[in-house]
């Protein structure tokens, strides 16, 4: 789609009220940006060496081919950095995790005892084949026993790929076959609204297309019975006496040994497997971390997001264990047994910084303010929000009700790919005048440029693509097993910019005052409550379905999640629509995909609006859901097309 000149800038967006003049003017913030940017390699540096290394990096950075080696010839490891060294040092019984489950379980974890777990586990996993460089699958529950694996994966230089439990087991099976698994960690089940999800049965469908592995570990979390395979499945308990030593080694590891790899989706069928290095990607997230939360030694920080996302990963796991902070970890649904949870976790826990997601946010603010008002969230200092756009009335809410006119809010813009935060207030080093709405400028060490359809930069208060023009320490360091698909798709978008320029997906503005609006997504990748959902995943699946001839999907206005995929279908010839199709449609989708790609509605229509070349025009569909004009159809191949979208959506029943 082009971006348009448009009225945004000064119209809309420089007249969004900033909210804390007093912080003006931006001395240090900018100073500190510029010498970042005039000189990366010394200003990487000084970060890096706030983490322990085994040997110090020879060069600060190679960037060469649209890859960027951070710290290349330096030794470390994650779990040392997160566990040991905080274990080994006065913060050896400090509370390292919270964790509240949802049935009121409650656990608490000391540097020590995460130190213990950490070796148990690694030494366990050693004891099932597990060598540096072998890759493990985890798919489990948000108990603290997926912190420890991570951890225990570093540790013994294991990458692992967690996928997220709203996943099915089609979905698992790609993921764990894409990244030969040898092990796959999983639990029982999981709770969630006060059920049981069953999480071992979808690991047995899931494992009958899985070759590569050969064992499987199950914490019992639920205790519903369940199969083992003999031979195969063993308990997590009965893995951990099968542990040798006390203490294993952390292995020592190059800068750019795989940490992890995180499949998320994009604008193919397949998901994209985003491949994460070791000593430039901590170096990046506990930085960011410190900026955009002002971290320090008294925190309790919560990070509401599941382990199953990035969010999780970067800033639930690593980060503020690296930094040696006490975090709470919650595993159940935020307004379970009612919407007042998070506000009673956050007062009997004495949370400091609160991060979580607008959609979440959404939820809970139409419960209305009694919720809040009822609990004692004086001890909050800063606010976080990501995922998507936050909608100002939100941000509002978010910072009267909630942070009480008191806690600045850092709206962090960054993805999968990043690693860590990219634009964000940065009230740790100096916090400009907020403006609801916006993730207002970027953080050290961070580049971005608004371009064109060609890449030439647009003027300020003219929408546009958001690039990034430099690497950042924590960059991906390419699409596991796909190099190919990382060139093509993050760094030959702009073959006439000047320079390669990194496509981030997304659209943004920069409005008079510089600073940066985001405004969604410009490719086939939807966000529904905040999660990332490419159409053509979605719309293939469809396809899949013995009935559907053609399909399209496309993300249609939700007030609470953001926005919500709606499926239109073609059907065969021999099928007829009916209500029980199209809930089998859906069904269909959930099963392949997983509960997390739930439509909200099938459509089914005589044909799709598409170009002479034969390509469907989802910016029609989209505008016609959303009842908006369809702007320029000179293209449309059958112009009565439009016509069966708009029966469909006014539900006039189809006449094939
Ligand atoms: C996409 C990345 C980043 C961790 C969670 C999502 C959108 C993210 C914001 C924000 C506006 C945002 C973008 C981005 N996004 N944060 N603060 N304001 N949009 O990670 O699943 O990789 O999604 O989320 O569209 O591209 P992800």
């Amino acid at each position: 789609m082009q971006p348009q000149a448009s009225t945004y800038g000064e119209q809309s967006f420089s007249k969004a009220l900033p909210v804390n003049e007093r912080f003006t003017p931006l001395r240090n913030l900018k100073d500190t940006w510029k010498k970042s940017i005039e000189n990366p390699e010394e200003f990487w540096a000084q970060q890096a060496k706030q983490l322990d290394w085994i040997k110090e990096w020879d060069h600060v950075l190679e960037w060469d081919n649209n890859h960027a080696r951070w710290f290349n010839g330096g030794l470390i490891n994650v779990s040392y950095n997160c566990v040991d060294r905080h274990a080994k040092t006065s913060r050896k019984n400090k509370v390292a995790i919270i964790w509240e489950g949802e049935d009121g379980d409650r656990r608490g974890l000391t540097y020590h005892s995460l130190y213990r777990e950490v070796n148990k586990i690694a030494s366990a996993l050693k004891e099932l084949g597990i060598e540096k460089g072998n890759t493990v699958a985890l798919y489990m529950p948000m108990v603290p026993e997926l912190p420890i694996v991570m951890l225990a994966c570093a540790r013994i230089g294991a990458p692992f790929t967690q996928v997220y439990s709203g996943f099915s087991s089609g979905a698992l099976a790609e993921r764990v076959q894409h990244i030969d698994a040898k092990i796959i960690i999983t639990s029982d089940g999981l709770w969630r609204r006060g059920k049981i999800i069953d999480l071992k049965g979808t690991v047995d469908k899931a494992i009958v297309d899985c070759p590569t592995v050969e064992k499987v570990i199950v914490l019992k979390r639920t205790g519903h019975p369940i199969h083992m395979e003999e031979g195969r499945d063993i308990w997590y308990d009965d893995a951990l006496s099968l542990a040798k030593e006390k203490n294993i080694t952390p292995e020592s590891l190059p800068s750019d040994h795989i940490l992890y790899v995180l499949y998320t989706s994009g604008t193919t069928a397949k998901p994209k497997g985003i491949q994460v290095g070791t000593g430039g990607y901590l170096t990046y997230i506990t930085s960011t971390l410190k900026w955009a939360f002002d971290v320090d030694e008294n925190d309790v920080w919560w990070c509401a997001a599941d382990i199953g996302w990035v969010t999780g990963h970067s800033y639930i796991v690593f980060a503020p264990l690296a930094l040696g902070l006490s975090l709470v970890m919650y595993e159940g649904a935020p307004e379970y047994p009612d919407p007042g949870r998070v506000w009673r976790i956050i007062e009997d826990y004495g949370v400091t910084k609160f991060y979580t997601s607008p959609t979440l946010l959404r939820l809970l603010m139409k419960y209305g303010d009694d919720y809040p008002k009822n609990y004692d969230l004086s001890t909050l200092k800063i606010l976080g929000s990501v995922g998507e756009p936050i909608n100002p009335e939100v941000w509002k809410w978010y910072y009267t009700v909630i942070g009480q006119e008191r806690c600045p809010i850092s709206d962090t813009w960054w993805q999968t790919e990043t690693g860590g935060f990219m634009l964000s207030p940065a009230p740790g080093l100096e916090l400009a005048p907020m403006k609801p709405g916006s993730a207002t400028f970027p953080l050290p060490g961070v580049d971005p440029l608004i371009v064109d359809e060609d890449g030439k930069p647009v003027p300020q208060g003219v929408k546009g693509y958001l690039t990034i023009r430099r690497p950042w320490p924590g960059m991906l360091l390419t699409l596991f097993k796909d190099e190919e698909r990382y060139q093509n798709y993050y760094w030959r978008k702009y073959p006439k910019a000047e320079q390669p320029l990194f496509y981030t997906g997304d659209y943004a503005i920069q409005d008079v005052d510089g600073y940066y609006w985001l405004l969604g997504r410009s490719d086939d990748v939807l966000k529904v409550a905040g999660h990332r959902l490419g159409t053509i995943e979605l719309e293939d699946t469809l396809v899949s379905h013995q009935s559907v001839a053609e399909s399209s999907v496309v993300g249609k206005s939700d007030e609470i999640k953001g926005e919500v995929p709606v499926g239109f279908v073609v059907l065969k010839n021999g099928y007829n629509p009916s209500k029980q199709l199209a809930e089998e449609l859906k069904r269909h989708v959930r099963n392949i995909i997983g509960p997390i790609a739930a439509l909200s509605n099938v459509y089914f229509v005589q044909g799709l609006p598409k170009t002479r070349s034969g390509k469907i025009m989802r910016r029609v569909i989209k505008a016609l859901v959303e009842g908006e004009s369809v702007g320029d159809t000179t293209t449309l191949e059958d112009k009565s097309s439009v016509d069966y979208i708009i029966n469909a959506l006014n539900n006039k029943p189809l006449n094939i």
